[in-house]
């Protein structure tokens, strides 16, 4: 059975701007090594995160994550069971002002929500529409 987890966070003083870009491309190589799809996206101290996979190791990954000391106030938006894969890889990136208003990229950043069932697609799309949004 795949299981799809969506949150958003907020990074911590551990984890500076340095820090993000090399955190992103670990996370990238090590969902995409492990059958995770989905997409993590960092702006201005905040992440949006919706992940989809095997149900064990989904909900083992997110209980380690939720300890991560490099990110706080998670907040659960999604967590259900899915019949299909739905995405088509895991792609991260970081939202800036100068990108959040590209029309192509958020196209992109809706790409690997495609497969998923419309009220799951509706709630993601929605919050990411808020995330960009409201990122500065
Ligand atoms: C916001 C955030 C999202 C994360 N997402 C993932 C993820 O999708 N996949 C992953 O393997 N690790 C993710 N991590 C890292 C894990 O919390 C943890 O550090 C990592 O799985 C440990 O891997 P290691 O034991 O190989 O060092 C994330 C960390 C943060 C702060």
């Amino acid at each position: 059975m795949r299981y799809t987890i969506c949150y958003v966070s907020t990074a911590t003083a551990k984890l500076d701007k340095e820090k993000v870009s090399s955190l992103l491309k670990k996370i990238e190589e090590s969902n995409n090594k492990n059958d995770v799809k989905g997409i993590l996206l960092y702006s201005d101290g905040n992440f949006f995160h919706v992940m989809e996979g095997e149900k064990q190791y989904i909900l083992e990954l997110f209980s380690e994550i939720k300890s991560d000391r490099r990110h706080t106030n998670i907040i659960q938006i999604v967590g259900k069971e899915m019949e299909t894969t739905a995405f088509d890889g895991f792609v991260t990136d970081i939202v800036t002002d100068e990108n959040k208003y590209d029309s192509k990229t958020f196209q992109e950043y809706l790409e690997p929500l495609e497969g998923m069932d419309p009220k799951t697609k509706e709630v993601a799309k929605r919050m990411l529409e808020v995330f960009i949004e409201t990122s500065n």
